[in-house]
């Protein structure tokens, strides 16, 4: 994910902007593409609207207590920061770099 072709954009001044809750989902739309927002603590992530799986809409699942995306469908599970599918199915869940600076909160998204 960090290589020469990233873009960081900024999304927000503060992770309270755009996700208030401790543990909770919600949805980010950045340069017109939906993907799904975490919090887990100081644990965040970005990865996609859909589930790889067959189309469930992630930010409707949950984050259990071992910090995995639970898809709302199926109930596969994916590490939201990697994107592996720990529930072992075989499937891959697209992500991207989040980072809380001082100036803000940014995305890394791939040049186009
Ligand atoms: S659509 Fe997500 S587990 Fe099936």
């Amino acid at each position: 994910m960090f290589n020469k072709t990233t873009r960081w954009q900024k999304i927000a001044e503060h992770i309270n902007e755009l996700i208030p809750e401790d543990v909770a989902l919600g949805i980010l739309e950045v340069d017109g593409k939906k993907m799904t927002i975490g919090r887990r603590g100081d644990i965040m992530f970005v990865c996609a609207h859909k589930c790889p799986h067959a189309g469930g809409i992630l930010s409707q699942g949950f984050i259990d207590a071992l910090g995995n995306l639970v898809c709302p469908l199926h109930r596969f599970k994916f590490n939201p920061c990697n994107g592996f599918n720990v529930s072992g199915e075989g499937y891959y869940l697209r992500h991207w770099p989040i980072e809380c600076r001082e100036d803000g909160v940014w995305i890394g998204m791939e040049e186009k």
